[in-house]
This record gives structure tokens, C-alpha cells and sequence, in this order.
């Protein structure tokens, strides 16, 4: 059995760790401008120019059953729709707002379709859901708000009442929590009490009020009601109250995530997108390499964390060529390494990995991953594993990889006997395959 000693959390995080790999989903009106999710913030957008993507929202092509047969395809074993992004514009049929995608022309409800369709292909459900929301009349103009550098900004801000405004949200999470069956994860973003971001701008983010974190979100009474409607439900961190799940986003952390405050490893997850922007955006390109694709999820689950990938659909709602070929590289490389995945954690202290690869190790302790990242040239030697070996072949194939736990090398025209390693034998000619796995069974 691993030793790592993962920190106890309130919801049910063993599913999760188990499966390590899922899908992340920006959906929205954002889709349309076509640059950002944030595009609004970004540009300053009125709700009145901002009107005309929700008057055009119409994605004719939106099948969630091919989502689902997409991602299941990619081996990902668990989704997180955008139920409601900081545009403030719902995929769901709620009683409590207008700006839903049930009133635009495309009149259906996405979160239904995409919880039925994921469900049946064995997929777990999780809910994203936006703290922040530039629609609502009761949110403030905090600092990123699009309203925040008119001149009367300030007035604008005058009277919006944030209770108000932390109950609709509980409405809404009720309504995500009660109608659509059990839900896995609910994926909540961002409560912003952030030092390094008061120090850039000299201000708490309300600007006006000086309002800020979790007191005005009501985070607690929130997640007491999220707990309340489903108990194991996973809750991440951004609602400014730990919970279960920490989430680096955009970088790839170098060791295991701990809890700052008393150091203990914890459930984490990166989440990344294939290009940098979260919703669809037409003129990027900065789309990742099929092998780093690869390499970030191995890298993840070698630090004993699970990795989310984004996909942002077109304003049509099928997923772009570029978006399908990343999830074809996911698809072509778990066919046959999976293994070396779900079920798999950070390798025991004991095995290094050498120059060039990761390891990872089944919870069980029985197998050790070796990825070769790059491909050495003859044999690849590591420390730890004398005696221990009983067996070892290639992961995608099952061709058998020799080792030796001696070896000798001609060093300045004398035999040299090394015993310190466990040596494997590789051919010359790579596998054709994105950083092939050796799979080592342990005695
Ligand atoms: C963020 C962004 C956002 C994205 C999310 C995903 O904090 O505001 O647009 O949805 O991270 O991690």
C-alpha cells in the first residue's frame, strides 16, 4: 500500500483519487465573441452590447452525447460543466433569473443534457458555479467588474445589496444540487481575499465598500447547505473555506500540494486548458504539443494529483478540430497506458526517478510506472529496486524488458562491475508512442 497519508477532507475524495483525469468545460455566452471568457471584463463591455450574444445564442451542432463519447474516449472519467460562468448567464432552466439559456433561441436546458448524457457513459457529474456575476443587479463593482472604470462607478455600486445577492446564489446551488440527480463535484470560483492581489492594486477587491472574501459570498452558510443537499459531494477551495479539493491552475506544482497550515498532503487538482484560454477562442495560438498534453497529466499524477483538461465549444457547441485532436492524442495514449494512471499516486520515497522519466506507482504498491520522457539510448538504470523486481515489459505491448541487477561497462579500456542499480534493457528504436511506459512488477 502507498505511505503517502492523504489529509481527511468532509466530502468523498477516494473515487477521485482513484480516477486522477477529467474533463472541464467552459461554456457559455462567451462563446460567441470567441476571445476569453473574460472578454467582458476585459473590454468593458455594457450589458447592452453584451445583449446580442445572448439574443444569437443558438448552438445547433450541441450534442452532449458526443461530449460524453469524447471524453470517455480520452479516458476521463469524471466532468465539470460551467453551469453558470462570471458573465452570469445560466446553462440551466432556474426560476430565479431570466438570463438562461432556456430564453435564448436554443430554448433547452445544457445542464440537463450534459448530466443525462455523461452519466450514461459512466462519467461522474460535476457543477461549476461562479461566485463572481456581472449580470446580477446585487452584485457589487468590485475590481474586476465591466462597469469599473465609469465615472460613476461608484454610484453604480450605491445600493446593491450582497446578501441579496448570496441568497440567490444559494437558490441557484439548491436548484443545481435538487434537480439533476446526485452531483459529484461542485466546482465553486472565486472568492478573492488574496493578499498578493490587495497588494498589486492597494485595495480590497469591493473597492467601494471594502467589502471582501467569504463573509460576503457566505461561504459557510453556502457549502452547510451544499453538504446538506449531498453529503460526499466534493467541494474545492475558491468559496475562501477549505474543503476538499485544492486546485493549482495554470502552473504544474513541483511537489505533492500541502496544507499551508499544517502541512499535510492534501487532495489536489490542476487545471489546465489546451491552448490558455478556458472559453472558445478562435485566434489562439498557443495550442499545447500532444507530448506535453501527455507528459502534464503523467507529471501530475506523479506528485499524487489528478488533472482536469479544459474544453471551450464553439458557439455552436461542438468541440473544435484543435480541441478534438488534444482529446485524440488523451485517447490514442490511454488506450494503452491507462494503467499507469487510475489507481496510481506518487511512487514510494524509496524509487528515484531517473534522469528523464516519472514514476508513478499503483495505490497497491504492487507495479511502478516508469515514463520515459525521453527516450535513453540502451538501457536505463534505477536506484531502489534491488531484489524487488520480478518482472517488467513494455505497458502498451507486454513485450518483455530485461533487467539485470549488475552490469558492466568498459571504463578507459577496464571492466567495470556496477551493482548499485537495476538495469533495464530498451531497444535502439523507440515505441511509437508518446513517452512509453515501463510497467515493473514487484516481488
Ligand atoms: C479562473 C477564471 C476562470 C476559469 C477558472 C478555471 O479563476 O476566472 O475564467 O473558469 O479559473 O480554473
Amino acid at each position: 500500500m502507498s505511505s503517502y497519508v492523504v489529509k481527511k477532507t468532509p466530502g468523498d475524495t477516494a473515487w477521485f483519487r482513484h480516477d486522477r483525469f477529467g474533463m472541464f468545460i467552459h461554456f457559455g455566452l462567451y462563446s460567441l465573441p470567441a476571445r476569453w471568457e473574460w472578454m467582458q471584463s476585459y473590454e468593458f463591455t455594457k450589458k447592452e452590447d453584451y445583449q446580442k450574444y445572448f439574443d444569437n445564442f443558438n448552438p445547433d451542432l450541441f450534442d452532449a452525447k458526443e461530449w460524453a463519447r469524447q471524453a470517455k474516449a480520452a479516458g476521463m472519467k469524471y466532468a465539470v460543466l460551467t453551469t453558470k460562468h462570471h458573465e452570469g448567464f445560466c446553462l440551466f432552466d432556474s426560476k430565479y433569473t431570466d438570463f438562461k439559456s432556456t430564453n435564448t433561441p436554443f430554448g433547452r436546458d445544457i445542464v440537463r443534457e450534459f448530466v443525462d448524457a455523461f452519466r450514461a457513459e459512466g462519467i461522474r457529474i460535476g457543477l461549476y458555479y461562479s461566485l463572481l456575476d456581472w449580470n446580477h443587479d446585487d452584485y457589487p463593482i468590485d475590481r474586476v467588474h465591466p462597469r469599473r472604470t465609469d465615472e460613476d462607478a461608484e454610484q453604480q455600486d450605491k445600493g446593491r445589496d450582497m446578501t441579496k445577492y448570496a441568497q440567490y446564489m444559494r437558490d441557484q446551488v439548491t436548484e443545481l444540487l435538487t434537480n439533476y440527480g446526485k452531483i459529484d463535484i461542485l466546482w465553486l470560483d472565486f472568492s478573492y481575499t488574496r493578499p498578493d492581489f490587495e497588494k498589486k492594486f492597494h485595495k480590497p477587491w469591493m473597492q467601494f465598500d471594502g467589502l471582501r472574501g467569504k463573509e460576503q459570498w457566505e461561504s459557510d452558510k453556502l457549502i452547510a447547505l451544499i453538504r446538506s443537499l449531498q453529503p460526499n459531494i466534493i467541494i474545492n477551495n475558491r468559496a475562501d473555506v477549505k474543503q476538499d479539493l485544492w486546485t493549482p491552475e495554470q502552473f504544474q506544482p513541483t511537489e505533492w500540494v500541502h496544507d499551508s497550515d499544517d502541512n499535510e498532503l492534501v487532495p489536489w487538482e490542476a487545471c489546465h486548458t489546451f491552448s490558455g484560454s478556458w472559453g472558445y477562442f478562435r485566434d489562439e495560438m498557443t495550442w499545447k504539443s500532444d507530448k506535453m498534453l501527455i507528459d502534464m497529466l503523467v507529471n501530475t499524477v506523479a506528485l499524487g494529483g489528478n488533472l482536469i483538461m479544459n474544453v471551450g465549444p464553439t458557439g455552436r457547441g461542438y468541440f473544435d478540430y484543435r480541441a478534438e485532436n488534444a482529446l485524440k492524442a488523451y485517447a490514442d495514449w490511454m488506450k494503452y497506458n491507462s494503467r499507469s494512471i487510475y489507481g496510481c499516486t506518487m511512487a514510494e520515497p524509496e524509487f528515484k526517478a531517473p534522469e528523464g522519466t516519472k514514476i508513478t506507482q499503483s495505490e497497491d504498491g504492487k507495479r511502478l510506472y516508469i515514463h520515459l520522457q525521453t527516450y535513453p539510448f540502451g538501457k536505463i538504470a534505477m536506484d531502489g529496486l534491488h531484489g524487488k523486481v520480478a518482472y517488467a515489459q513494455f505497458l502498451h505491448d507486454a513485450s518483455v524488458i530485461e533487467f539485470k541487477e549488475s552490469y558492466t561497462v568498459m571504463d578507459n579500456g577496464v571492466n567495470k562491475e556496477m551493482t548499485d542499480k537495476t538495469f533495464f534493457s530498451l531497444p535502439t528504436v523507440a515505441p511509437k508512442m508518446i513517452s512509453p511506459v515501463i510497467e515493473v512488477f514487484l516481488k
